[in-house]
């Protein structure tokens, strides 16, 4: 290639690679398979190293990082980074508006931006002539840090603006934070080696920004939203909502449950509208922003020290608070893990009163060096079970007393084991322990399982604790007379309970593998494990060595399934599950050229009538399809029941194919599933 054709290559494999970036990380609308992307990433890569004068800050290669520095420079801010007031309570919300109408003499409801208050670090990055040439931490406000290394490393921030219309000279700011679902991994596989965990998402992004090496920060799952430009002067925007809009035309990632209201009374149920939904957002937010949207009047209204009158934070309950460890109980779980878990004096937090936390494992009580008696904080934050983080050692007593590794399992005083490398101590007991027993018989029904309707956790333990069963062949044994003798357990309910009982006899092998609970497989090796096997008695009599032949199946999970069909007892229990009627339709062998459904991306939404989502769900694994939660452009078809919202619409928008439930089981039909 001539110097000007490699040119022109690199220049245009960088516009698409901006592109793409932008699609992916921005607008969560990938246009291209990640291979392609990375098969782009790499020719530039190659074009760079043959042309290092070509190099340059905006080129997307530079988001893995470079080189160490010994130390950030100070950045001073020309328009000073500024805090925000709080507002604690609905009244103190109220009290804003009023005051702020009382200064502008207006009787008329204001017209309010209401932005999600992200819990990450403030930053303020400066783009000239539309490529970004530098990021600064907030600091005081008056003065940061140059930290434009780590910056470059976002994905979601444009390191060159889109369109034409943007000013020469662009400041915008904004909160770099890190998802909860990429703080929890990040934690988990610092667990797993032994360092040190983040306290919580924002520690752990600015942690991640902190780094002088920007090649650590580029492997930090950050992401960055944008909520202003800093103008000093005259304005360019007449609406802060029209600054959120040309930022996201500009390639910027603005959060997507911004809203512009009318009036305080629409801003008291934007934030319990939010706060409902607080738990389910896929990241920390600690309140809600409150903006007066008229640029106009932002600036009638003006600033007091260094907060503007014009915007208010109306606060969450906190996410963390300190209170006591009064004790550590232990519990056991299906696989005999030995959990320590933190009995704790009740404390109000994340919005709901937690009185027991999660301590994970042995090695975390170590880290933490936490003893009983010490003031802990606790985090709730989403789906995840409540934690204890830190220990305020300032106020630890004389009195506390350290926390007692158990010799024997508290349920059934078996031995403990600690296998080599693993942080989590183990019951030997196996179905001898009747915490372990439980835990079976919850999993052998759980929805993902046998599916037995209302077969709930509480009524599994009364079961036990009743002495009715044993194991979980021991439910299908179960009559009505026994079961009216439980407490609360009315006939109807009993009859149902027989009802639902029955009906999940009707299985397929790769639910029923998957309910016997054999350490390490889950869902998905349950069904390659059927797939490949077909028959239970196969899949028993099979070597380690022939398990290793199934897709993701390892030498640990192989040695697990290996002695769990060795045990007598685990084949006794088959075989009166069984007895009782469990039975499966034959499984179809299908090779690898005949999954027609392979390297496709399917969705299923609405009501399904003939089946569940999730037996149509295991049908189309079966197939070789990938079935996803969400449609995306990636998605080859979407399987659409009837009252079908969302998804339905988004995949007519994107033109991807549709099918119905009746062409669904014609396919069914069709491959004999
Ligand atoms: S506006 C002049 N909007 O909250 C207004 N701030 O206490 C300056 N924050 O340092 C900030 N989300 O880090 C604004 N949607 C949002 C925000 C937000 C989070 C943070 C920001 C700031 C702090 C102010």
């Amino acid at each position: 290639m001539s110097d000007a054709s490699s040119r022109a290559r690199l220049e245009s494999l960088r516009e698409q690679l901006h592109e793409h970036s932008h699609r992916y990380y921005v607008l969560d609308e990938p246009s291209i398979p990640d291979a392609e992307y990375d098969r782009l990433f790499r020719e530039l890569q190659e074009l760079e190293e043959q042309h290092p004068e070509w190099r340059s800050d905006d080129s997307p290669t530079r988001r893995v990082g470079g080189a160490p520095l010994a130390a950030f420079s100070q950045v001073r801010h020309e328009t000073p980074m500024l805090s925000l007031d709080n507002a604690f309570s609905e009244q103190e919300l109220r009290d804003f508006d009023a005051r702020i109408r009382g200064r502008l003499e207006s009787e008329r409801p204001l017209g309010y931006v209401c932005e999600p208050k992200l819990d990450g670090i403030a930053v303020s990055l400066l783009y000239v002539d539309g490529v970004l040439v530098r990021g600064a931490t907030r600091g005081d406000g008056q003065t940061g840090e140059d930290i434009s290394e780590n910056v470059r490393t976002i994905q979601s921030i444009p390191l060159k603006l889109k369109g034409e219309s943007w000013p020469s000279e662009l400041e915008v700011r904004g909160e770099i934070y890190m998802p909860r679902a990429g703080f929890e991994k990040l934690n988990t596989e610092a667990r797993e080696q032994g360092s040190k965990t983040f306290v919580n998402p924002r520690n752990a992004a600015a942690g991640s920004l902190r780094q002088l090496d920007s090649r650590i920060t580029a492997k930090r799952p950050l992401e960055m939203c944008c909520y202003g430009v800093a103008v000093a002067g005259d304005s360019w925007f007449e609406r802060h909502s029209d600054a959120l809009a040309r930022l996201a035309d500009w390639g910027f990632r603005v959060n997507a449950e911004m809203a512009v209201v009318e009036g305080v009374d629409a801003c008291v149920d934007y934030y319990h509208r939010l706060l409902s939904r607080r738990d389910h957002l896929s990241y920390d937010i600690d309140g809600i922003v409150f903006k007066v949207d008229d640029v106009a009047l932002q600036q009638k209204l003006g600033f007091v020290s260094r907060a503007p009158r014009w915007a208010i934070a109306h606060k969450f309950p906190a996410q963390e608070e300190t209170t006591v460890l009064r004790d550590v109980e232990f519990q056991v779980g299906r696989t005999g893990a030995v959990t320590p878990v933190a009995k704790l004096k009740p404390v109000f937090v994340g919005g709901v009163t937690v009185s027991n936390a999660t301590l994970h494992n042995f090695d975390e009580i170590d880290r933490l060096g936490v003893k009983i008696g010490d003031t802990v904080v606790v985090r709730r934050a989403g789906d995840v079970i409540p934690q204890i983080v830190q220990v305020v050692l300032a106020r630890r007593e004389a009195s506390v007393r350290d926390i007692a590794v158990p010799a024997c399992c508290p349920v059934c005083n078996s031995e403990l084991e600690r296998a080599p490398g693993e942080a989590v101590l183990r019951c030997t007991g196996g179905l001898v322990c009747a915490a372990q027993r439980k835990e079976a018989i919850k999993h052998f029904a759980s929805r993902k399982a046998m599916d037995i309707d209302g077969l709930g956790d509480k009524l599994v333990e009364q079961l036990v604790d009743a002495g009715l069963i044993e194991t979980m062949a021991d439910l299908y044994k179960l009559s009505l007379d026994q079961l009216v003798e439980l407490e609360r357990m009315g006939k109807k309910s009993a009859e149902n309970l027989l009802a639902a009982l029955t009906a999940s006899k009707d299985t397929s092998f790769a639910r029923f593998l998957y309910a016997l609970g054999i350490r390490e497989v889950g869902e998905a090796t349950a069904l390659n494990l059927a797939q490949h096997f077909q028959t239970l008695d196969a899949l028993a009599e099979a070597s380690e060595e022939s398990l290793l032949e199934v897709a993701d199946v390892g030498p640990i999970v192989a040695s697990h399934i290996h002695s769990f069909f060795a045990s007598d007892h685990n084949r006794e229990v088959i075989r009166q599950l069984r007895d009782c009627g469990v039975c499966w339709p034959e499984v179809v062998s299908r090779s690898d050229t005949d999954q027609p459904l392979a390297g496709q991306t399917w969705v299923l939404t609405g009501n399904l009538e003939s089946m569940t989502r999730s037996q149509a769900k295991e049908k189309l694994q079966t197939l070789g399809a990938k079935v996803a939660g969400s449609v995306s452009s990636k998605t080859d078809c979407l399987a659409a029941g009837a009252n079908a919202g969302s998804k339905l619409r988004k995949a007519e928008e994107l033109g991807i194919s549709i099918i119905n439930e009746a062409e669904l089981l014609a396919l069914f039909d069709r491959e004999k599933l």
